[in-house]
């Protein structure tokens, strides 16, 4: 199976926000803001396998700052790191004011995607390769965050 870089399967999805995406307060929903990490997300997983994968957790989600009706939101998602068959997905969702120009990190999160046959069953995914320093700092975090969830998964299922 051919490596696959990181740049074939990033993506960027931008979304205008409306009255309807509000919550109380007036200010964006943040289920409305999971939702499109969640697309995001998946799209760049399914690039990378160019097949089916589905979301198995999302390790950190992070707000960072309010998003308000009327900005457009930008969310990027990349692949940080694979495994046998699950990925890690990095999104970060930032909020331009159309009206100035402004651009605010606002929301960041952690996503891991499974790659799926046409049983639904866990299957092997294309390696990694990542080009610029960036994605190299990204990949060597990603791997010790994987370390992590298996430490802990190895725990839940032996408690
Ligand atoms: C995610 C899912 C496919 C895992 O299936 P499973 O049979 O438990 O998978 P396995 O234990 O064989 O693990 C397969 C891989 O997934 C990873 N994985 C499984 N559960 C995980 C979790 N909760 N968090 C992170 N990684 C997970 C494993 O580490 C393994 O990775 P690797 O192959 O790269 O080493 C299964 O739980 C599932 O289908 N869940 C529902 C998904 C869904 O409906 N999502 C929402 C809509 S898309």
């Amino acid at each position: 199976m051919h490596k696959k870089k990181v740049k074939d399967s990033k993506i960027i999805m931008a979304h205008q926000t409306i009255p309807q995406d509000a919550n109380p307060l007036g200010n964006v929903h943040g289920g409305v803001i999971m939702k499109h990490i969640d697309t995001a997300g998946g799209v760049a997983a399914v690039r990378h396998v160019r097949g089916n994968a589905v979301t198995a957790s999302v390790d950190r989600l992070d707000f960072l700052a309010p998003i308000y009706v009327g900005d457009l939101v930008h969310v990027r998602a990349s692949v940080n790191m694979v495994g046998e068959t699950s990925m890690e997905i990095g999104v970060r969702v930032d909020a331009e004011n159309l009206f100035t120009g402004q651009l605010r990190h606002t929301t960041s999160a952690y996503l891991t995607y499974v790659a799926q046959d046409e049983n639904g069953r866990p299957t092997k995914v294309p390696g990694l390769i990542p080009e610029t320093r960036e994605e190299k700092r990204r990949h060597k975090e990603a791997l010790a965050r994987r370390k992590t969830r298996q430490e802990e998964r190895k725990r839940e299922r032996t408690a």
